[in-house]
């Protein structure tokens, strides 16, 4: 069973293709409008991403609005089957602003207020830019929420960043007061009798500063949660407008990837339809694996926020010019890329930018249109041609795969872990312990949530925990309900630490796991760089159907007890060689998995995930060996299946495919056996949904 999502936009119920596009940076030449839909039109793009930082073209002065190349543009777009998402342009202010309202300016952490420029630099709080904000969005609604070319609302962009100043630091004690009703919680909470922090009043509390308190974790976990909080409420703040004139049109704002600043899962309950600006590093040497499963990692992130198909709102049709080193994408990388994040659900590809901009910090970045100013180039027929593909994959809009399998990854948990002060503070590694679970299943080609601990956990048959830290009393009973029904867990080395205010928890780690997982974590130890340990599986010895080896292990390693829980493997080194380390716990009708270590060798994931979803029966999308670099992916409508082969290896592959009957989506023919893939090739096939 598998729920067919409605298009995004009733008005554009096709892939939808195009790109940030700027117009406001060429009104001197207005040929370069006409021009422009010209080339849209022959790349395949049928939607735009406009004014998100036209703000100085929409009101040069304070009250005086320009609203007339808005105007054209709009109809123009409509007069040429081109739709798009506007925005509202508040991720940069004019500077009539900023001199005479420097209330709008963001005030770092060493409570220095910025100066005028950049972007993204203003106050969340501030009751001058919320104002004018809620102006210019009041009369972009009123003028064009009934544009027919408009599909929605692009709200500012890649929201980030935090402000320190006065109204910020009124509003974080509101917060606090709001969550804590009394001083006496909040000190219990933030263990503040701790080096006599006990605050008696609360004009004495402050956000986190350099110079000034930075070492309390409550306190910065608090203060990372209000930050998405006021992030949340300004956004709310500006949509309420857009929504007051015509409800229906979509909100979105562009998410980033893996962003640690803000809690993406609370910020996804406020916008309509999730939306993603994705830029690999492609053909970094030796890391191709790594960025595609990265990558893969973050649209299955997106994806999971509301479970449903998601917006790639920006990528690069060549290269970015903010990475180190700035490479192009090599012969079949642009298509296998944008098609990557239609594999893993999103129902458009866009890109930043259409047309380059000829001064500024962005003048060599990647575009559609080059600076020579037509379609004679490689980039504009890689899109072309992707433009095509995509007018074929219509029948793909609102499919998302089955999933069966998922990783458990909480924002605070993130923010928590890392500032712990605890056994590793040269390098923790929280993202790459996720990564090392996930990689295993993306190889295998294993449809993944990344669903947080509010989610609900029944519909999977596989839970993984990579370094769950913090852990609530709710979500430890949550879990273990889990488990008795029937379902396997994984859970790795320093999870069940501490709950909802970083204070540790007591009588026993990990926590309110330690029951389901049957196992005691007395100590942890780091390991420096240069040293290791190994991970001993007893193999054929004791159960014959686990595999055998000697993993090496670094970084990490606690000393577990089993309290009921069967010893899988043993740590092979050191004063606790023969001590386990890797432990199952039949618990109820299910499993629960401890791994006490950090294992650094790949293949010990592949064979230990390999066994956990053979013997829990999880769908593979193909049942098939997928040779390295390449995986396959899964979209579904419940009665067809496709199918997304995905060659990410940087050489020609083959693969064999199971015995089910396929149809090459893109040339209609029918395929069994043997599947060539090219260099950097996607292959898109169709089966009937397995019964
Ligand atoms: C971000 C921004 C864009 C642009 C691109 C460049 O995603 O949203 O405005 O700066 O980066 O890669
Ligand atoms: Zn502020």
């Amino acid at each position: 069973m598998t729920t067919l999502y409605p298009p995004i936009s009733f008005k554009l119920p096709v892939f939808m293709h195009g790109a940030d596009y700027n117009p406001d940076q060429w009104l001197h030449d207005p040929a370069v409008l006409e021009e422009d839909i010209r080339l849209m039109k022959l790349a395949g793009c049928n939607v735009v991403s406009i004014g998100i930082f036209a703000w100085s073209a929409l009101e040069p002065e304070e009250g005086v609005f320009t609203f007339e190349w808005m105007d054209r543009l709009l109809d123009r777009l409509a007069d040429n089957g081109i739709f798009a998402w506007l925005a509202t342009p508040s991720g940069a202010r004019p500077a009539w602003m900023s001199e005479k309202y420097p209330e709008v300016l963001r005030v770092e952490s060493n409570r220095r207020r910025n100066l005028h420029g950049m972007r993204h630099n203003h106050c969340f709080t501030s009751p001058v830019y919320r104002e004018k904000t809620a102006i210019l969005n009041a009369k972009l609604a009123e003028r064009y929420s009934r544009h027919p070319a408009v599909v929605g609302w692009h709200i500012s962009n890649e929201f980030g960043g935090e402000c320190h100043c006065d109204y910020c630091q009124e509003a974080f004690r509101a917060w606090l007061k709001q969550k804590y009703g009394s001083l006496d919680n909040l000190n219990a909470a933030w263990w503040a009798a701790f080096w006599s922090h006990t605050y008696t009043s609360w004009t004495q509390v402050e956000s986190p500063a350099p110079h000034g308190e930075s070492m309390v974790h409550g306190q910065n976990l608090d203060w990372r949660r209000f930050v998405t909080d006021q992030t949340i409420d300004f956004y709310k703040h500006e949509i309420a407008p857009l929504k007051a004139v015509n409800p229906e049109l979509p909100c979105t704002t562009n998410f980033m990837d893996w962003f640690e600043g803000l809690d993406y899962r609370r910020f996804a309950e406020a916008v309509d339809v999730i939306s993603w600006d994705a830029y690999p590093t492609w053909h970094k040497p030796a890391s191709e694996g790594d960025i595609a499963a990265w990558f893969a990692f973050n649209h299955d992130l997106f994806r999971s926020l509301k479970k449903k198909p998601f917006m790639l709102m920006e990528s690069t049709p060549s290269l970015t010019n903010w990475q180190p080193i700035s490479k192009l994408k090599k012969p079949g990388m642009h298509r296998l890329s944008s098609l990557q994040a239609v594999a893993h659900g999103s129902d458009t590809v866009q890109y930043f930018q259409w047309r380059k901009s000829r001064g500024s910090s962005e003048k060599f970045h990647g575009a559609v249109v080059d600076h020579a100013g037509h379609e004679h180039t490689r980039v504009f027929s890689d899109v072309a041609r992707l433009g095509a593909t995509l007018k074929g994959l219509t029948e793909l809009i609102g499919t998302v795969p089955v999933v069966e399998t998922a990783i458990l990854c909480d924002w605070d948990n993130r923010w928590a872990v890392k500032d712990a002060q605890g056994p590793r503070n040269s390098g923790l590694h929280y993202e790459e312990t996720v990564l090392q679970q996930y990689r295993a299943l993306w190889e295998m080609g294993v449809p993944t949530d990344i669903v947080g601990s509010q989610d609900d956990f029944s519909a999977y048959k596989l839970l993984i925990l990579p370094m769950a830290y913090l852990l609530r009393e709710e979500t430890g009973a949550a879990i273990d309900r889990f488990v008795q029904g029937g379902g396997t867990l994984v859970t790795t080395y320093w999870s069940g630490i501490v709950g909802d205010s970083d204070l540790c928890h007591l009588g026993g780690f990990p926590g309110p796991l330690r029951n389901t997982l049957g196992i005691w974590a007395e100590e942890i130890e780091g390991l420096y760089d240069d040293e290791s340990n190994r991970l001993i599986m007893f193999g054929n010895g004791k159960d014959s159907s686990w595999f055998p080896g000697s993993y090496e292990i670094r970084e990490l390693c606690e000393r577990i007890h089993s309290e009921g829980a069967e010893v899988i493997a043993v740590y092979g080194d050191d004063f606790y060689r023969g001590e386990p380390a890797l432990t199952e716990h039949r618990h109820g009708n299910g499993k629960a998995y401890y791994l006490a270590a950090r294992v650094s060798d790949p293949s010990f994931y592949r064979a230990f995930y390999g066994k956990l979803i053979r013997d829990a029966g999880i769908c593979r999308t193909l049942e098939t060996e997928l040779p390295e670099g390449v995986t396959a992916q899964l979209r579904s409508d419940g009665e067809s299946d496709y199918v997304f082969v995905l060659n990410f290896s940087g050489q020609e592959e083959g693969i064999t495919l199971d015995a089910e009957p396929y149809v090459d989506l893109e040339s209609g023919e029918a395929i069994t056996g043997a599947l060539a893939l090219p260099r950097y090739g996607v292959r898109i096939l169709k089966r009937k949904t397995r019964a």
